[in-house]
């Protein structure tokens, strides 16, 4: 497969594109490559600046839909981020993430084996399982998995992603790459409840809208369960070095009995951890670094920002709330194999992400309605267009 940044003949399909991840994907292929994009998703909120880029193609479609995925599984690389993903939903939900997690993913994988589609497909952290206070590095190879009780329906999206992943390497002729995300943080993630979204978003989202509501951060079960935040720019970096690798090499005229072709790509049959060890805090600890760097975004006084609450994991989720205590990626496979690092510190994490999250949900001195959270996606859509969308890299592009 040949995946020059430069090439325009190269179409990616992004699943998923409207999503957290999807919005900073999409950006960077558009900023850093000539590619193309054929992107779906059940909704575009997040990329009205984006639709009417013409090197885009988009689908508003689902990807339950088996005319959907022949659709998807046309294009040479595919990278599937369509899910069912936050906390409250695999709670109440568990039928329907496990549909979303594991059917679905598992439909297109078919698909994608047929046609012979590079499958990049985004797991989770999850996976690793229920990590006890004192577990050590996750390893992508060797670290042992072990699930809660079938009763926790916490569990269930974290089985269902193992199943995929485990179907996906059993899938002959399938090329494929797993992608475990530790905690991604960073601007336009989830929703804020009330605004744009209801029930409960992930732990970033969720502290970043008690701050600007002016309202306790609740911490689950004293908040004592470390976790390693990783930007999400530094995951979109993870995917161009996987991207590069996935070229795999090119064989001289001479090996390749006259022909130019390239051999298999290491990227395929792997699983890679996407995450940033030196950004470990405990979730007690993440409220107090936001309520600090909220403090400094508002020009107010620390004290003058409320502290945060225990709440019981039972109270705030429901029956069948569970959790593991740590996550700590290993890192190396990455490192070895595609030469990536994550290396955004934690401090400079969250203040991207407070400070995009207290621009579009705090106007005119009070908290925003859906009108204005609405206006202020399209805002951006009008500061981005007529900028060139391949001038520049990393997080300071907007391509329009
Ligand atoms: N962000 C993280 O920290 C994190 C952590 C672990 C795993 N992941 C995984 O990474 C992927 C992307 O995560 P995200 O944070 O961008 O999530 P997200 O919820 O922001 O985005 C997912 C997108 O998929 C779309 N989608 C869901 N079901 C669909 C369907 N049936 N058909 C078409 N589109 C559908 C949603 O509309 C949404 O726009 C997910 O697979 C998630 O499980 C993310």
């Amino acid at each position: 497969m040949n995946l020059q940044f430069n090439d325009r003949s190269v179409t990616v399909a992004i699943v998923g594109c409207g999503g957290f991840v999807g919005y900073h994907l999409l950006n960077a292929v558009l900023c850093r490559t000539k590619w193309r994009v054929f992107g779906v998703d059940l909704d575009f909120y997040r990329i009205q600046d984006k639709l009417n880029n013409e090197r885009c193609e988009f689908l508003c479609g689902d990807l339950a839909d088996p005319a959907v995925v022949e659709r998807i599984a046309k294009y040479p690389v595919v990278v599937n981020l369509a899910a069912i993903c936050t906390p409250s939903r695999y709670m109440a939900e568990a039928a329907a993430v496990i549909r979303s997690n594991y059917d679905h993913p598992a439909a297109l994988a078919e698909a994608c084996a047929k046609s012979g589609s590079w499958l990049i497909h985004f797991s989770t952290s999850e996976i690793y399982g229920r990590t006890a206070d004192d577990s050590g590095l996750l390893d992508e190879d060797s670290t042992p998995v072990v699930l809660g009780p079938v009763a926790a329906s916490r569990w269930s999206y974290a089985t269902a992603k193992l199943l995929t992943e485990r179907y996906m390497a059993g899938l002959s002729g399938l090329k494929w790459t797993v992608v475990r995300p530790f905690n991604f943080v960073g601007p336009y993630m989830d929703f804020m409840p009330g605004v744009d979204g209801e029930g409960i978003p992930r732990v970033l989202a969720n502290f970043s809208s008690a701050l600007v509501r002016g309202e306790p951060m609740k911490l689950v079960n004293g908040g004592v369960a470390r976790r390693c935040f990783t930007s999400v720019y530094d995951a979109v970096d993870f995917m161009f070095a996987l991207f590069a690798a996935g070229s795999g090499r090119q064989l001289n005229m001479a090996e390749a009995g006259g022909t130019s072709e390239f051999t298999d790509s290491p990227a395929y049959s792997q699983a890679f951890n996407v995450g940033n060890p030196d950004n470990e805090l405990t979730i007690a600890e993440l409220a107090q670094r936001m309520r600090k760097i909220y403090a400094s975004i508002k020009g107010v006084a620390v004290e003058s920002v409320p502290v945060p609450v225990e709440v019981s994991g039972e109270a705030y989720y429901g029956v069948g709330y569970d959790d593991s205590l740590r996550r700590l990626p290993s890192v190396g496979k990455a490192e070895r194999m595609l030469g990536f690092r994550a290396a955004t510190p934690i401090d400079e994490c969250l203040r991207d992400s407070l400070t995009w999250f207290v621009e579009h949900y705090f106007v005119d001195g009070a908290v925003a309605s859906d009108e204005d959270a609405a206006a202020s996606f399209s805002k951006d859509a009008t500061a981005s267009s007529g900028k060139d969308a391949t001038a520049s890299s990393g997080k300071n592009c907007v391509a329009g």
